[in-house]
């Protein structure tokens, strides 16, 4: 269970749509995504069931990659992160992890989960997701803005974008700061809606799993060794 208040399980249901129950997804089909973003996410929520909804579905993400984790591992970046569950978890079952977190500091009007060419949907407050992650546990939190081009410098041991890295927006995007914070043991986890195009930017590719049943059919790589 995690702890959360009303404004904080908003976020997390327009991060993850999965979570909002029956009656919502319903009303969000007739009423229409800007109706639900600007109106019903805020005051139609059952934060407590939301934090123990949400608790369960990034356990799962953890024991999803977990294998791929080691305890060597302690330089972490969550690009698009959310409000920061799976780090939450993640900090709970590892030792000493320093992390480090690149988002979005605003909400779109219209949230529609479609590949964004432009990179302009969002759905995170900095200063929420910073609370969220101190009341869970994680005090060594390091957020920058995304739009604020000061991404920090750091030689990273994992880098893990969940539906979000090129399952929305363009890999490309991130290619130039990956030259400088990839060592050769860096390892990448993330979720892409085309896997083989990869092979040429990387040594090495293991697909962790496969996403039939999400808003996009995916498959979720971990890669290391940036060739380019
Ligand atoms: C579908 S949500 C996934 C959130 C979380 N990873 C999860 O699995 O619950 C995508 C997230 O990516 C963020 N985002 C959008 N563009 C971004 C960018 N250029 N860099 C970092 N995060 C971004 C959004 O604000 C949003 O929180």
């Amino acid at each position: 269970m995690f702890i959360l208040n009303n404004e904080i399980a908003r976020l997390i249901v327009l991060q993850r749509i999965e979570l909002i129950g029956p009656i919502l997804k319903r009303l969000r089909k007739i009423l229409g995504r800007s109706i639900f973003t600007n109106f019903l996410s805020k005051y139609f929520l059952n934060s407590k069931q939301i934090g123990k909804n949400y608790h369960k579905i990034m356990t799962e993400e953890f024991e999803r990659v977990k294998k791929s984790i080691s305890d060597k591992d302690k330089n972490i970046l969550s690009i698009g992160s959310g409000v920061g569950g799976f780090e939450v978890i993640l900090n709970n079952h590892f030792k000493n992890l320093k992390f480090y977190f690149i988002e979005k500091n605003y909400i779109s009007k219209k949230v529609v989960y479609s590949w964004d060419s432009n990179n302009k949907e969002a759905y995170n407050n900095l200063d929420l997701q910073k609370q969220f992650l101190i009341r869970n546990g994680i005090n060594d939190i390091n957020i920058y803005d995304f739009d604020k081009n000061n991404l920090p410098v750091i030689e990273y041991d994992l880098i893990i974008s969940l539906f979000s890295l090129d399952y929305h927006y363009d890999f490309y995007l991130y290619l130039d700061y990956f030259k400088k914070v990839f060592t050769p043991n860096t390892k990448l986890i993330f979720d892409t809606i085309r896997p083989n195009h990869f092979d040429t930017i990387f040594n090495k590719i293991e697909v962790l799993n496969t996403f039939d049943q999400t808003v996009h059919k995916s498959k979720r790589l971990m890669c290391s060794g940036l060739k380019i």
